[in-house]
């Protein structure tokens, strides 16, 4: 494991002490815009990321969501790309389904992703070239590869829900076509966690029409190290820099896409 990706892991871990230990307690919750919130566990759980990288790697640049948004895909420096709450409408809620992301960018390569789910002590991590895999609490870590399904009728999919009204009605058509044909079709309320289940194989894919690069950078790069296969919902190649992202199996790709009609 480098050193990068070790460090990777404490920050998330960190972070998501604090997000576990702050989870019964009351929440100062502020608007950022329409359906749009952050609270003080957002900001807890960013100090705790940020303390740890940028004192081991004070030259990096770092793309926090509540931080400054400055990403550069070209600078020649590695850039962390950090959501250190995923999912803060489920967390503000006490919904228990959200998560501390952490990836590594350098020259336009993801070569880095952690997403750590506090309550449910899950660390899934990648680094390009070298796969993904689950570590549990104290538990040896095992690797990980998407789903073996070929069926597309008993696909579990995953999504969530744009904030822009017509954004999110292009993703409920969209949806309704999905679910007409798979299994059935979760929201789950943390675009990363959605990327990780792929990673891990407990759902057959994912898809979400709006998102920035912390919610899908270590997402993506778990999928692709963990077997799956990445786009656009046109099926181009999917880059960072989009806002919209399929994922899934692979097996499975082709059959979604069709099923999505973007
Ligand atoms: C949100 C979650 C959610 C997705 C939103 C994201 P946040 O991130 O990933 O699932 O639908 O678009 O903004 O705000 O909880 O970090
Ligand atoms: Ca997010
Ligand atoms: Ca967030």
């Amino acid at each position: 494991m480098s050193t990068h990706l070790e460090t990777a892991i404490e920050a998330a871990t960190a972070a998501g002490t604090v997000l576990r230990r702050k989870f019964r307690q009351a929440r100062e919750v502020h608007s950022k815009g329409w359906r749009d919130i952050v609270t003080d566990a957002d900001f807890a759980a960013q100090k705790a990321v940020l303390d740890i990288l940028t004192t081991r790697f004070p030259r990096h640049l770092i793309l926090s969501e509540e931080g400054q948004h400055n990403l550069d895909l070209s600078a020649p420096q590695p850039t962390w790309v950090i959501d250190p709450l995923d999912g803060t409408t489920n967390y503000a809620r006490q919904f228990p389904a959200f998560c501390v992301s952490i990836a590594l960018i350098h020259k336009g390569v993801l070569r880095v992703g952690v997403i750590h789910e506090p309550l449910r002590r899950e660390t899934f991590y990648a680094e390009k070239g070298r796969g993904a895999f689950l570590k549990i609490g104290r538990d040896a870590p095992r690797r990980l590869h998407v789903s073996a399904l070929t069926d597309f009728g008993n696909a579990l999919i995953g999504v969530d829900w744009p904030r822009d009204p017509v954004l999110r009605q292009q993703a409920v058509e969209a949806s309704g076509r999905v679910v007409a044909q798979c299994r059935t079709v979760r929201a789950l309320g943390s675009a990363a966690l959605g990327l990780a289940y792929t990673a891990a194989g407990w759902l057959d894919g994912y898809y979400h029409l709006s998102l920035q690069p912390w919610d899908m950078a270590a997402g993506a790069l778990l999928v692709l190290e963990a077997g799956g296969t990445v786009t656009r919902p046109d099926g181009g190649a999917w880059q960072l820099a989009d806002k919209q992202i399929v994922a899934s199996n692979g097996l499975q790709h082709q059959k979604l896409l069709t099923a999505l009609q973007l």
